[in-house]
This record gives structure tokens, sequence and C-alpha cells, in this order.
């Protein structure tokens, strides 16, 4: 696409202008945004850029891995990849209530970002993959919602915090615009259409019970079993988010001629165009028993699939 590419090439040149030769930090997250911002910048000033990619312990199976493969091995960006998932859980302790999960690991996640950032020298600016609606939605408009449903924890306070100035290239876009913009610069399309992933992680998937690592565990099983029956099907692409939720509810099952009392699972899948909206996904029965057959044999702790009917609104996205 000509628009795109001439996108590419602007951003590039602006990015150069803006930074000349100073130091660029840019936090990973392994999501479509900070990849495309961590590839471009790449692109335009080299050695210049390091990425921190903190790993808070939430993350998806293999997530940590392929990030790191990816940007590190493949495309030979300077990494910094911190596992701090002990002192996440140490952080969160017994807390269950959603809000103040966010703002522990929102904080914590700057506290790791800022450590690791002095480690490596300091830099000049900060890289974030802001996006055109994520400006928008951070101006209080007249007639728009005047209570904060959820207090979406990405880096912001990252920059008055750290006295750094901000690079923000995608300042203009949407997010198929990002993604568009991630195959212009040769992003694998795995990578480039990636459902969207909250900041927090699998710590707003785990509802009403204090998070262990135990508990992730449990969950990402499922959530991996879940995603690859989506691939199989052909599904991934019409989706715009999916994934599994681990309640706080333990129930009666039967295994073999065994009685077994394990947590509830609950599949979530939506289509929107922005998040901003959501319809519940209608996957045909055939499916869900496949899914809910395999995670039952495959997961242990989970004896029991329920599939989540709602869409946004009155549900959000996320069950936190
Ligand atoms: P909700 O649940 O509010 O989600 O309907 C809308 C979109 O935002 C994502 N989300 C978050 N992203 N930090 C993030 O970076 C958060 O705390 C957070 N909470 C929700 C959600 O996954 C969906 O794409």
């Amino acid at each position: 696409d000509w628009t795109m590419a001439a996108f590419k090439e602007q951003a590039i040149e602006a990015v150069r202008k803006q930074v000349g030769d100073k130091k660029v930090i840019c936090g990973l997250s392994g999501g479509v945004d900070s990849s495309v911002v961590a590839v471009l910048l790449h692109e335009a000033i080299g050695e210049q850029l390091t990425c921190v990619f903190v790993d808070t312990g939430f993350m998806r199976q293999g997530e940590a891995e392929e990030v790191v493969t990816l940007f590190r091995d493949h495309y030979n960006i300077k990494l910094v990849h911190k596992d701090a998932s002990a002192q996440f859980f140490d952080a969160l302790g017994d807390e269950y209530d959603p809000e103040k999960k966010r703002k522990t690991i929102g904080g914590l996640f700057i506290d790791v970002f800022e450590a690791e950032a002095k480690a490596i020298g300091g830099a000049d600016f900060l890289a974030q993959g802001t996006l055109y609606p994520d400006v928008i939605e951070s101006v209080s408009f007249v007639g728009g919602p005047s209570v904060t449903i959820k207090s979406h924890h990405n880096v912001g306070g990252l920059p008055e915090r750290m006295d750094m100035k901000l690079v923000e290239p995608l300042r203009e876009l949407f997010k198929d615009e990002v993604r568009e913009l991630g195959k212009e610069l040769g992003l694998p399309e795995k990578f480039v259409g990636r459902h969207p992933f909250p900041g927090p992680g699998l710590a707003i998937r785990i509802p009403g019970q204090p998070l262990s690592a135990e508990l992730c565990d449990i969950l990402r099983k499922a959530d991996a079993i879940y995603l690859e029956e989506i691939r199989n099907a052909g599904l991934y692409d019409a989706i715009w988010q999916a994934f599994a939720v681990l309640l706080p509810v333990r129930t009666v099952g039967v295994m073999g001629d065994a009685r077994t009392y394990e947590f509830v699972c609950a599949l979530r899948a939506v289509t929107s165009t922005d998040g901003m909206t959501a319809d519940y996904y209608h996957f045909d029965h055939e499916f869900l028993a496949r899914v809910s057959n395999r995670i039952i044999n495959e997961v242990r702790g989970i004896n029991r699939v329920v599939y989540d009917c709602t869409s946004k609104p009155p549900g959000t996205i996320e069950w936190e």
C-alpha cells in the first residue's frame, strides 16, 4: 500500500530529526503497538535504541520467548529481558481487587522499567506506542462518561517520573493502520495480527482470589489450548480478542470413576472494531465442545468450562 509506505518513510525521517544522535529506550510488551514502534525505531536509529521487556509473570504461554527470539535474535535489536515475576507476585500479595491490582502492577512496572533504564545508563527519549484512540480517550470530552470504568495501565506515568522526552510515532494511527505499518516494516503476519492483550495480563483474568504462580499456570494452559483450537479452526483473524478466565469457584465433577473438585474456566471471544463496544462471538457448539473436552482432559485444576455470551455494553471485554 503506497500510503503506508509513504507514512513509514515520513515517520522514520521524523524520528531521526527528533532524536538526533541521542539514546532512546522503548518498553516492549510483545503487543502489536510496541513491536511496531521498536522495529520502526530500529530502522530509523539502529544502535541508539534499546528495548526493555519486563516479564511480569502474567504473560501468555511462550510469549516471553517469542519476544526475545524475534527482537534480539531476528532483528538484532538491543534488548533487556527482565524476569520480574517474583517481584510482581510479592507486591500483589493477597490482593484481589481489580483496580488495586492494576495500580500495583502499573506502579511496579514503572519501578522495574526505571531501574533497568538506569542500569543501561539511561536515555534521553522514551518511545511509546500511543495510538490515536489513546490520545482521544485520555481527553475527557463533554457528554462522555465521567466515571472511570477501568484505569487501563500501560506505561502511563513513565514520562513524568523519568524526565524523558517522548517519541510517539503512532499517535495519528488507528489499530488497523498500525497493523498495516507493521507489515510494511516486515514484521511477521502472525505478530502483526495478534489479538490485543492488556498490560496487567493474566492478573486481571483470575478474578476473586489471590494470585499465585500455580493459578497462572493453570490459566495459561487453558488459554493456550483455546487459542490453538481457534487458530486451527481458521477463526483467529475473525475475532478481536479471545481468552480464558479462571473463575474462583470449584465445582464437583467426575473423572473415570473418581470425584473431582476443581476450578471453572470461562471462555471469552468477541468481535469489535475498536474495543469500545463488542459482540460476543458465535462459535458453533462442536467447536466449544472440543475446546471444553481438551481443557478438562489436559489441564489439571479445571473440571468445568463455560462460555461467556455477554456483549459490551453491558459487559466489558475483560472480566475485571
Ligand atoms: P475492557 O475490558 O475495558 O477492555 O472492555 C477494552 C480493551 O482494553 C484492554 N484492557 C486493558 N489494556 N491495560 C491495558 O493495557 C489494562 O488495564 C486493560 N484493561 C482492559 C482489553 O483487553 C480490551 O482490549
